[in-house]
């Protein structure tokens, strides 16, 4: 593997300014403005995979924002790997909180400051890299390779799923190669194997036909925020457990093993709360920390607005007010079960003096990946040889949507290989990637390519 070291090594500096130019694209895929920014990341990533020796390199046009496909089938008889990534990024909101500007990348430290850096334009960027230094030193691949790079991946990949469902010869895989999650800690191989799944609501309370003085009216008349806040309260009792009829009927447990394997990585629940300013971490009753975010379903007020929001006083009874609410889903939860039990509960705790309005934003299904897969293994040993250490094994709280799409529809093994870190403010301000990880992940990624064509 020499060859390919030495070309990363001398070729280091253009990749990070790519990379530069890569985060300068403000691709947020939930504000319709960007449209335009959507277009440019999805012919930058384009272009990058065609420079990197790619064939077949297309641009899919969809319903929403594009996808980017490519593929070097010159290997037959080898096994294939789809690399999958997302161009897209979260909103910059609150912008005074950045101490760089979100679209001016900026290098301090080990670390690349700028929305996306992590999650998941540098991430991604790690397998266009690694491919482009394979080709430059050997001239050719080892095996097959696809990419698959979406641009809506924060806004639930519905356009992904429903070409998924139209390509799968196109998108046909033995693995799928994904770098969107985290390490356990900096500089420590590791391996994500379960996701959470995800159902996003929004729930209203619509009160009078209008905004009323509250000291004429005060007392006397339904207040929606007040009504909204009892049943947001009602959602969860004093055990931490979500009172939705049903909710937990389709939870896998966790086994006794991981329950062990999460133990022993021996996770600092003080430095934790420490680190995010908080006395101490709250949940299910019964469950240690690892086990509440990673083997555990949760439900969460995401966002609520109403009345008066603005500086000063308003003394105003509010004639609505509305609640995002996200619930996290563990294998085998259905989002779409969910979605229903959720509706029904919220109608049947609503006060019936009021009119109440649950609609759903999006979801997704959770997913739990084979540690014995030869995929898996061979990435383990990729990482392990690229960062010098032993590789571990964990479960992630977040969620990517199409994976289980892959796994279902391909067939094809998730890999994740993630190369983040939980501490790199995704989706807040001052976003971050750590260079150093950047680097190794595209050493192990280029480790994974020769793996994997040898199983
Ligand atoms: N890359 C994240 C998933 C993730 C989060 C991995 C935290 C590791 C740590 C992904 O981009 C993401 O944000 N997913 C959303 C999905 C949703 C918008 C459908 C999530 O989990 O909220
Ligand atoms: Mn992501
Ligand atoms: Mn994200």
């Amino acid at each position: 593997m020499k060859e390919v070291f030495d070309y990363i090594d001398s070729n280091y500096q253009r990749y990070l300014d790519e990379l530069k130019e890569f985060l300068r694209i403000p691709s947020i895929s939930t504000l319709p403005e960007h449209s335009k920014d959507m277009q440019r990341a999805a012919e930058f990533v384009a272009e990058k995979l065609k420079q990197a020796g790619m064939n077949k390199v297309e641009i899919f046009q969809t319903e929403g924002h594009p996808l980017v496909y490519a593929e070097w089938l010159g290997a037959p008889g080898k096994p294939t790997v789809l690399v999958y990534g997302h161009y897209d990024v979260q909103p910059v909101d609150p912008i005074d909180l950045w101490e760089t500007p979100p679209f001016e990348p900026t290098i301090k430290g080990d670390n690349i400051f700028a929305r996306g850096a992590t999650d998941d334009k540098g991430q991604m960027y790690v397998h266009i890299k690694s491919v482009e230094a394979y080709f430059k030193a050997f001239g050719s691949l080892p095996l097959n390779v696809k990419f698959i790079i979406e641009g809506e991946e924060e806004i639930g990949s519905s356009n992904l799923i429903s070409f998924l469902k139209n390509n799968v010869e196109l998108l046909k895989a033995d693995a799928v190669l994904i770098s969107d999650t985290s390490l356990w800690d900096v500089g420590v191989p590791t391996i994500t194997y379960g996701l959470r799944g995800l159902t996003y609501m929004e729930v209203e309370v619509i009160g009078p036909n209008r905004d009323l003085h509250s000291g004429t009216y005060g007392g006397a008349v339904p207040n929606p925020i007040n009504i909204l806040a009892e049943i947001i309260a009602k959602l969860k009792d004093k055990d931490g457990r979500i009172t939705i009829t049903g909710f937990y009927k389709d939870v896998l447990k966790l086994t006794k093993e991981e329950r062990e394997n999460f133990k022993a990585l021996k996770f600092s629940e003080k430095e934790f709360a420490k680190s995010i300013g908080i006395k101490k971490s709250v949940g299910e009753k019964g469950y240690s920390f690892l086990e509440r975010i990673w083997g555990r379903p949760t439900l969460d007020c995401n966002g609520i607005v109403g009345g008066f929001t603005g500086q000063g006083a308003k003394t105003v009874i509010p004639s609505k007010a509305s609640a995002k609410i996200s619930m996290r889903l563990v294998p085998n939860q259905d989002p779409i079960k969910i979605k229903k039990l959720f509706t029904k509960y919220i109608k049947q705790i609503a006060p019936d003096y009021v009119k109440v309005n649950v609609t759903s934003i999006h979801g997704g299904y959770p997913v739990l990946a084979p540690l014995d897969h030869k995929a898996t293994k061979a990435a383990s040993r990729a990482m392990s040889k690229a960062f010098g250490k032993k590789t571990i094994f964990m479960r992630e709280g977040g969620s990517i949507p199409i994976v289980v799409d892959f796994a279902n529809r391909l067939k094809a093994c998730p890999v994740l290989m993630g190369l983040g870190l939980d501490s790199e403010n995704l989706h807040s301000p001052n976003e971050h990637f750590n260079l150093n990880h950047f680097k190794l992940g595209i050493k192990s990624s280029v480790y994974f390519l020769d793996e994997f064509s040898n199983v």
